[in-house]
């Protein structure tokens, strides 16, 4: 079996990157994680990932100003760089160009914390409770040109429950998102061959 060379791509403490790292540790697993890289210099994932003994990279945004384009060729650069072939966006918190999307169509994923398409953007959980709403969850899908958009490859729900807070809910929801990253990637990584 060949693994599919994934990059996770993270501005924080990455709890989603840790869970597909996880993941990837079992030998029947469908993908490697190659490379971990942040906007953010010194995210949390970035040592959590070092000390996996998993590459890293660190392109920061603030270098760029205002060019994202300039931004998005130096991830590309990275992404290159390590060979990559699946990109897995986990708390990246970039809005990304088409010039780096369109090259990524069908092989770049991201996670969501709602129930898509109920709640693009941020502020999912607060949102989710002001409206009384009965279920809230997670979706993986590909990423589009158009912000959280893109086909869905997986969601879990969890329900909204009397007394919730958006640390509660927070905390029901970021178990699902776990739970259902790793099964996305491996569905999108997996290759079935006829012999
Ligand atoms: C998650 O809730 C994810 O759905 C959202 O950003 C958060 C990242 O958390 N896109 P973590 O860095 O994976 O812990």
């Amino acid at each position: 079996m060949s693994r599919k060379r994934v990059a996770i791509l993270i501005s924080g403490r990455g709890s989603n990157m840790a869970a597909l790292i996880a993941a990837a540790k079992a030998a029947d697993y469908p993908a490697e994680i190659a490379l971990v890289l942040s906007n953010v210099p010194g995210a949390g994932g970035l040592a959590a990932a070092a000390a996996e003994g998993i590459a890293t990279a660190t392109v920061d945004h603030k270098l760029y100003g205002r060019d994202r384009e300039a931004f998005e060729r130096a991830v590309q650069a990275e992404l290159e760089t390590h060979a990559i072939e699946i990109v897995c966006l986990a708390g990246f918190m970039r809005i990304l160009t088409p010039w780096l999307v369109s090259r990524w169509q069908d092989r770049m994923i991201n996670i969501h914390p709602a129930l898509l398409p109920a709640y693009k953007g941020l502020d999912t959980h607060e949102r989710a409770l002001a409206d009384g709403a009965a279920r809230h969850g997670a979706t993986v899908h590909f990423v589009v040109p158009e912000m959280d958009a893109g086909p869905i490859i997986l969601q879990g729900e969890v329900p909204v429950l009397p007394g919730d807070t958006t640390e509660t809910l927070g905390k029901r929801v970021l178990e699902v998102e776990h739970r259902i990253y790793p099964e996305a990637l491996r569905m999108i990584a997996t290759e079935y061959r006829l012999s």
